[in-house]
C-alpha cells in the first residue's frame, strides 16, 4: 500500500514537472493576437463538417486558447476564491415574447438585456442569447467533455460585458463575454422547462426561419447548484473563434428525456434540407491553460471516485446528489486515501532526507580518506576502492 501511494506520488510528480514546463514552452507562442477580425466578413461560409479548416479561414480559429476543451477532473484546480454566481432578472413574464430562431448552424433563443450577471465576474453581464450544440442519437454531441467523455447535447447561455455599448463591440475583447455552459443527459422524464422551447422547435425547422415563444423562467434551465463549475478562459466554438469568452461550465448536469433529445436531434433543416445534427466542435488543446473548479474533489486513488461538495452547497434539502456522494461509503475510502497520501508524503520525505544525508556522509567520508590517503602512504588499499 504505503510502495503504491509513493510510486502515484512520485508519478504525480513527473506529471507536475511535464505540464509545467510544456505550459512555458507553448506561452511564449501565442503573443501575437490581432484584434481585427477582417475573416468573419471576408469568410462568412463555415461549417461544422469543415471544422479542421476554420484555422486557415478564420485566424482565431488557429488560436492557443480555443474552445470547447476537455475538462480532466483529476487535474483541475480547486480555487476557493471563485466568486458565487449572482443572476438577475431571468425570470422572464410570459407576456414577453422571445425570438426562437433556426440559423443554420444552431437552435437559438434571443435574450433581453435585462437578464444580467450581477455577481461572479469582473463587472455586470448582459444576456443576448443561448443556444445548443448537439449530435445523433448514437453520436453524443456536447462540445465539453469531461474525463473524455461526451455529453449527449450542451446549452450556451451567452452575456457580454456591460462596459461595452454592444455584443459586437465586446464579442472581440478579451473580458468581452461570459458564456454559462450546461451539459445536457438523457433522463427518464420530459424536462418541462426545456419543453418551453422544444415545444415549438417544429416552428423552426427550415434554415434561418423564426418564431415568438412566451417568456419564461429561463434560471430553470440551469442547474440547482451554481456553486459547483469549472472556469477557464476559451473561446467562441464557432468561427471567427475570438478568445474573448470566460467560460464557466457546471458541474451539474440537466437531463431531458429521450423523446426530447430527440426532437432537438432530428427536427432541423440546415442548407440544402440537410439534417442539422453534428453541430459541436471538438475539444482543443489547452496549450497549458489553467481549469479552475469551484469545489474539492478528494484525491481517489483507488476505486469508485467522490468528492465532497464545496462547503456552500452542503443543503440536504435542495441537493440529493451531493448528499448520497457525502454521505456515502466512499468518503470513507477516501479519508483513507487521505491518510495514506500523508503517510506517503511524510515517507517520501524522509527517504529523501535520508538519502540526501547518506550522500554527503559519503562524500564527506571519501574526502575524507583522499586526504588520509596523501598523508599516510603505507596504508594498504581496501577492497572498497577498486
Ligand atoms: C407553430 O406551428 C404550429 C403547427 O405546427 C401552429 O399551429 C402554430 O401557430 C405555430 N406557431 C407560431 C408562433 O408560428
Ligand atoms: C483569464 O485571463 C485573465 C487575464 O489574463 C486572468 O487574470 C485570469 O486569471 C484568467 N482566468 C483563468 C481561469 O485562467
Ligand atoms: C462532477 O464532478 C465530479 C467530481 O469531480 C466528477 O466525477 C463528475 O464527472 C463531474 N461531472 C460533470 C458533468 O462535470
Amino acid at each position: 500500500m504505503l510502495l503504491w501511494t509513493l510510486g502515484a506520488l512520485w508519478l504525480q510528480c513527473l506529471v507536475l514537472i511535464t505540464a509545467s514546463s510544456s505550459s512555458e514552452e507553448e506561452d511564449g507562442s501565442s503573443e501575437r493576437d490581432s484584434e481585427e477580425h477582417l475573416e468573419s466578413s471576408s469568410h462568412p461560409h463555415w461549417k461544422h463538417d469543415d471544422q479542421n479548416v476554420w484555422p486557415a479561414n478564420f485566424y482565431h480559429c488557429g488560436g492557443t486558447s480555443q474552445s470547447p476543451i476537455n475538462i480532466n477532473t483529476r487535474t483541475v484546480i480547486f480555487d476557493p476564491s471563485l466568486p458565487k454566481i449572482n443572476l438577475e432578472g431571468y425570470d422572464l413574464p410570459c407576456k414577453q415574447s422571445l425570438k426562437l430562431k433556426n440559423n443554420g448552424h444552431t437552435l437559438q433563443l434571443s435574450l433581453p438585456e435585462t437578464m444580467r450577471i450581477v455577481q461572479g465576474f469582473n463587472g455586470v453581464f448582459l444576456a443576448k442569447q443561448l443556444h445548443f450544440h448537439w449530435g445523433t442519437p448514437e453520436i453524443p454531441g456536447s462540445e465539453h467533455t469531461v474525463d473524455n467523455t461526451h455529453f449527449p447535447a450542451e446549452i450556451h447561455v451567452v452575456h457580454y460585458n456591460s462596459k461595452y455599448g454592444s455584443i459586437d463591440q465586446a464579442v472581440s475583447q478579451p473580458d468581452g463575454l461570459v458564456v454559462l455552459g450546461v451539459l445536457l443527459g438523457i433522463g427518464l422524464h420530459d424536462n418541462e422547462n426545456y419543453e418551453k422551447i422544444l415545444s415549438s422547435i417544429k416552428n423552426v425547422s427550415t434554415e434561418d426561419s423564426d418564431t415568438e415563444i412566451p417568456g419564461f423562467n429561463v434560471r430553470l434551465l440551469l442547474p440547482d447548484n451554481l456553486e459547483r463549475f469549472y472556469r477557464y478562459n476559451g473561446s467562441l466554438t464557432t468561427p471567427p473563434c475570438f478568445q474573448s469568452v470566460t467560460w464557466t461550465v457546471f458541474n451539474e448536469s440537466i437531463t431531458l428525456s429521450r423523446k426530447q433529445m430527440a426532437m432537438l436531434e432530428d427536427t432541423l433543416k440546415a442548407h440544402h434540407s440537410h439534417s442539422l445534427t453534428k453541430n459541436f466542435r471538438i475539444p482543443q488543446p489547452l496549450h497549458g491553460r489553467p481549469v479552475l473548479c469551484s469545489f474539492r474533489e478528494l484525491p481517489a486513488m483507488e476505486g469508485p471516485r467522490s468528492y465532497i461538495p464545496y462547503e456552500s452547497d452542503v443543503d440536504p434539502s435542495k441537493d440529493v446528489r451531493s448528499k448520497n456522494e457525502a454521505q456515502g461509503p466512499n468518503s470513507w475510502i477516501s479519508s483513507g486515501d487521505i491518510w495514506a497520501t500523508a503517510f506517503g508524503t511524510l515517507f517520501t520525505v524522509t527517504l529523501l532526507s535520508f538519502l540526501v544525508y547518506a550522500y554527503r556522509q559519503q562524500k564527506k567520508y571519501s574526502r575524507l580518506k583522499n586526504g588520509a590517503k596523501q598523508n599516510v602512504i603505507y596504508k594498504p588499499a581496501s577492497k572498497d576502492d577498486v
